[in-house]
């Protein structure tokens, strides 16, 4: 296992596999009455969140007191970061402090990336969304929800995504999660095409492990999962498409036409939804809607993640696997 996760593209399809199998196991320590492993104790996670965040943070909180550790959570507003102190010395004080693993989330591509080689810490560095380029543990939990809905919980373990056909819809030019879902995707066997207004699909598409579509409707029918984007306003300096009616009309998700898509197939979204803009309530609301499956299951991936980089040898649970039917 590597040191650092920064970009989704590192992962060897055997290092996915295993963080995947390893959050299995993680997410049976969610179903005891005390959900605690001592994994982490004694070890220090700082989490740096210089961009706004509910899920991501709350997320990585709750799995890494899962494991034991300790916490700190780090908010860029009302830091020395707003008295314009560098990312270079926000890592020595945390260096001086001695943690073991930092959680980077940061509206910079590549600050990471920096991070974990400039030398200035020694601590594991994870990325938790890099401006627009990579979200590497939100693309494995969305691997990891779509093994479970469309392989099976037990059925599998060990397995990739081979032959799963993935349709990726709205702002794929800001979209880390996108960008990660692609690379991941692509080296778990998946087929991936990306669906979105021509002004929405990044320069130089055509050299990543996917296809492209301007087409909803032809793709839906020919998908076992869709996920949805939410149009990322924050990061757009123009106008991108004439309004959020039109949007909507050609790249919204609604029951009309989840109605085409196969009974297997799933919705997914990464959160936050608008609900109106990309997805309509009725689908957000739908039992085909996966959103807060992916949330729980954001826990478990970031409990295997941290729990493999720094440094977890032996199995992260003990237990007897259940051979009976109960488990779903
Ligand atoms: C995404 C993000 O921040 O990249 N959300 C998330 O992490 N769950 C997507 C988004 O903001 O639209």
């Amino acid at each position: 296992m590597m040191r650092h996760l920064i970009s989704a593209a590192d992962l060897s399809r055997d290092d996915a596999v295993l963080i995947l199998d390893t959050a299995e196991e993680m997410a049976r320590v969610a179903d005891r009455p005390i959900k605690k492993l001592p994994a982490l104790r004694g070890r220090t996670v700082v989490n740096l969140f210089f961009e706004d965040s509910t899920r991501t943070r709350i997320s990585f909180e709750a799995a890494e007191k899962r494991l034991s550790a300790d916490v700190i959570n780090f908010a860029a507003k009302g830091s020395s970061v707003s008295k314009g102190e560098s990312l270079k010395d926000t890592a020595q004080t945390l260096e001086a402090m001695g943690v073991d693993a930092v959680v980077i989330r940061h509206g910079a591509s590549g600050a990471p990336y920096r991070l974990a080689t400039s030398g200035w810490i020694d601590a594991a560095v994870i990325n938790a969304g890099d401006g627009t380029h990579q979200h590497p543990t939100q693309a494995l939990l969305d691997a990891f929800t779509m093994r479970r809905r469309l392989v099976g919980r037990d059925a599998g373990l060990g397995q990739d995504l081979a032959g799963k056909r993935i349709t990726i819809v709205g702002d794929v030019l800001h979209s880390r999660v996108a960008r990660s879902n692609v690379d991941l995707l692509h080296t778990l066997g998946a087929e991936v095409t990306l669906v979105a207004p021509p002004t929405l699909v990044p320069v130089g598409v055509e050299r990543w492990p996917c296809e492209v579509s301007y087409d909803l409707d032809g793709v839906l029918s020919k998908s076992d999962a869709v996920m949805m984007l939410r149009v990322q306003r924050e990061r757009m300096n123009a106008a991108f498409f004439p309004t959020e009616r039109e949007y909507s009309r050609r790249y919204g998700l609604d029951g009309e036409r989840m109605a085409k898509m196969p009974e297997h197939a799933i919705v997914m979204h990464p959160g936050p939804m608008v609900r109106g803009m990309e997805i309509t309530a009725e689908v957000a609301d739908s039992d085909r809607c996966t959103v807060v499956e992916q949330v729980a299951n954001g826990v478990s991936i970031r409990m295997a993640v941290l729990y493999l980089l720094l440094g977890g040898n032996e199995p992260a649970v003990t237990h007897t696997r259940p051979t009976g039917s109960e488990e779903k």
